[in-house]
């Protein structure tokens, strides 16, 4: 049996959404496959995808699912990993969806197990995401509701190192009073986001103060600020790091992705163009 699920972007309100503000995410147009095959004996795993060091908990994650081993399983994937693209999500709803999974209970509860071994304690919305593939506005403990998507195409640039989301998120928290009016501040602007988001001229220039109140708070670093002044200086609607920050991805709205994505690899960023216009 087959099973395929896309990774995702946050498009903004990451940070604030840890304080019961709404944040925006959107599915990118890369995928994984797992092919599940029940066999006699221990978990065989086919895959090009994870480093060595990554190995370890791939297996962990899928020994919760298959604690007795069972099966073959064969991972594709064009979704780059530990780039804040939501790439284990992604893996952990293909995964339950190979193994038969057909309601969104019984495949959330499936990729959450997998999740908690990757992420620890994530909010759900990475496999909210890629089990729905669609835009989502995500408020922590509240139902998930399906909005439009941006209609542009969308960007994602990598700046070379990955961020500790843990790290990050502690950081903002350090932050004090200061922080908090900036949270504050993201908050208003998701609802903003969320009123022109079919507009991407405006919505553009929401993500790219998005990005300055997230400099602000201390999670971006001098790489993705570059990246974001390429990215605007190449013509983007705008542009702002998606996900924890400290490193990961740089996402930019744009009418056509190719002098964004040339400008990137000319500064030597690979980036990829996660969504065609719809
Ligand atoms: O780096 P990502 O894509 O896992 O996103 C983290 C988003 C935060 O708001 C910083 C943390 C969270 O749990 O929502």
């Amino acid at each position: 049996m087959k099973g395929t699920a896309g990774g995702k972007l946050i498009l903004c309100g990451e940070h604030a959404v840890v304080y019961g503000h709404p944040a925006i995410a959107i599915p990118v147009d890369m995928h994984t496959t797992v092919e599940y095959e029940p066999r006699q004996g221990a978990l065989v795993v086919e895959h090009d995808l994870w480093s060595p060091r990554d190995e370890d908990r791939l297996d962990e994650a899928l020994s919760k699912l298959f604690p007795d081993g069972g099966a073959h399983l064969k991972i594709e994937s064009d979704l780059p990993i530990g780039v804040g693209l939501g790439s284990s999500a992604a893996l952990s709803v293909a995964v339950a969806r190979a193994m038969g999974a057909t309601t969104d209970d019984d495949i959330a509860a499936k990729a959450m197990e997998m999740e908690r071994v990757f992420h620890g304690d994530p909010s759900g919305l990475d496999v909210a995401v890629a089990m729905k593939g669609e835009t989502l506005w995500f408020i922590k403990g509240k139902p998930i509701r399906t909005i439009p998507s941006p209609p542009c195409a969308i960007v994602a640039i990598d700046s070379g190192t990955s961020g500790d989301t843990a790290q990050m998120v502690q950081r903002v928290k350090d932050g004090g009073a200061a922080a908090e009016e900036i949270i504050d501040d993201i908050g208003a602007l998701v609802h903003a986001a969320r009123g022109v988001i079919e507009d991407p001229r405006l919505l553009g220039e929401l993500l790219s103060e998005n990005h300055r109140h997230l400099r602000k708070l201390g999670v971006s670093t001098p790489t993705l600020d570059q990246i974001v002044d390429l990215c605007l200086a190449a013509k983007a609607y705008g542009a702002k790091l998606s996900g924890s920050g400290g490193g990961g991805v740089v996402l930019a709205l744009v009418d056509d992705p190719e002098p964004v994505l040339r400008s990137a690899e000319a500064a030597g960023f690979e980036g990829w163009t996660v969504r065609s216009r719809d």
